[in-house]
């Protein structure tokens, strides 16, 4: 196959890609129920079995799975397939208790390196592009997961990992990669090197970013694409399910990752009632993987807070803007708010910078948010307290909560060198 060219099955007919999902889903339920003796219990206990899968809808008779069920298998309980089979394995720290495991194959690791290539190619990236990988190499499914797709697409691969920041500013200029691949909080930490290294970022060689493993607003992606001169496409995915390349924004359409269904089945339930939900309603997305082997996942809960919406680009459905993860919604007075919804208010007033971060404190029994952001050199004190007032005002109204905002500096707040942690939960600790 020509490695630039687009996969048949990305522009196959609806009903072909249909089809082809019943097949894999038999398949993957009836490989799950013999060769897992969770899945086999879970099943059991659910009173399903894989033969009662015959239509796409039947999936929504089959039991979800958590990320507790990885946990309570702690670390290689949920595999399919006897150990000598598995070639890698990954591992997510969470922010509590057991890390969770997953396990490939090596015609897993061959399929997920071909999502990624096949996500890259959406990107408008070719075998002749220099990609640098700035997502963490290691047990962190980003950097592996991005290299071997970059490999696989036939480019040249830049393994640079997270971190050392002067360093990735200094590659960049030596090297001169066409494309960049890392957390969107990070770049922009990058950004600010090679602004402070180079006098300007604009004018560095890279023209395209893809950027995820966390949360990002299009007010954010202007602020990037702005300042560093470049196309900023939204790459999402999780490693429960595979790891980066689940879904991938396209060049040409910029409209919200395109899910590359015939791997990666989506649902969305409402998170209360478990109840599949219709395409375009808000919900929890869940995936259940159908062509892996290793660790086959029916019905992974992700969290994520998202809608599905018709495909554009390609045959293939895409997903919003993930709004938040449900672990990441915050109550603040009956309100439900999300870290994303500060960030877009932040990133409406020019003089401010888009690192920030969301304190969680209490005042008498109510809680309440004090947000601590920067503003761009040179400001005075005064503006300062004016840019305060300003962001204090705008998200009463958009977000329609009231709370204390602190401007500092630039450069006062910590850089993230991967996922940002926007949250602080202080009212323990206050
Ligand atoms: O973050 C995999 C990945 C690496 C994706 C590099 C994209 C790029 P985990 O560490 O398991 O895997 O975290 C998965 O990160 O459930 C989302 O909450 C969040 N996430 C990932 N991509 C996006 C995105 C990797 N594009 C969790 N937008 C997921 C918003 C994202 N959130």
């Amino acid at each position: 196959m020509n490695k630039n060219a687009m996969e048949h099955i990305e522009t196959a007919s609806v009903d072909e890609l249909r089809q082809l999902q019943v097949e894999r889903l038999k398949k993957t339920l009836n490989h799950a129920y013999h060769n897992s003796t969770v899945y086999k219990q879970k099943f059991d206990e659910a009173g399903v079995h894989p033969d009662d899968f015959k239509h796409l809808e039947d999936l929504a008779k089959f039991p979800f799975t958590t990320k507790k069920d990885l946990r309570d298998n702690y670390p290689f309980g949920m595999f399919a397939v006897p150990q000598e089979q598995i070639v890698r394995v990954h591992a997510s720290s969470g922010t509590t208790g057991q890390p969770t495991v997953v396990g490939y194959t090596q015609h897993d690791i061959n399929i997920w390196s071909d999502v990624v290539a096949r996500s890259l190619r959406a990107a408008g990236l070719s075998s002749k592009d220099t990609i640098q990988v700035s997502y963490g190499y290691g047990l962190f499914t980003g950097g592996l997961g991005a290299h071997y797709g970059v490999e696989r697409l036939g480019a040249t691969v830049i393994p640079m990992s997270g971190g050392q920041t002067d360093k990735q500013a200094q590659l960049i200029h030596d090297f001169k990669p066409t494309a960049l691949m890392v957390t969107p909080s990070y770049c922009l930490n990058i950004i600010e090197a090679l602004e402070k290294k180079f006098g300007s970022a604009k004018d560095c060689s890279i023209k395209t970013g893809v950027f995820g493993a966390e949360p990002w607003t299009n007010e954010m992606r202007k602020e990037i694409e702005t300042r560093l001169g470049i196309d900023a496409l939204d790459i999402y995915g999780l490693s429960e399910v595979m790891g980066p390349g689940v879904a991938m924004e396209c060049l040409e359409s910029k409209d919200g990752p395109t899910i590359w269904e015939d791997h990666f089945y989506p649902e969305i339930i409402n998170p209360e009632t478990g109840e599949v939900v219709q395409d375009g309603e808000l919900g929890e997305l869940v995936f259940t993987t159908i062509t892996k082997e290793g660790m086959p996942v029916i019905r992974y809960r992700t969290r994520d807070l998202t809608r599905l919406l018709p495909g554009t680009s390609r045959t293939m459905r895409r997903m919003d803007k993930i709004v938040g993860r449900s672990d990441d919604m915050m109550i603040i007075r009956g309100v439900n708010v999300f870290p994303s919804q500060i960030e877009e208010q932040i990133l409406q007033i020019p003089q401010l910078i888009a690192n920030y971060q969301i304190h969680i404190c209490k005042q008498g029994h109510l809680d309440t948010l004090h947000i601590r952001t920067e503003m761009r050199q040179d400001s005075s004190p005064q503006l300062a307290m004016q840019l305060a007032n300003q962001l204090k005002s705008q998200i009463k109204t958009m977000v329609g909560i009231s709370v204390s905002v602190e401007v500092l500096n630039e450069g006062s707040l910590p850089r993230s060198e991967g996922k940002a942690q926007r949250v602080f939960d202080i009212r323990q600790s206050a």
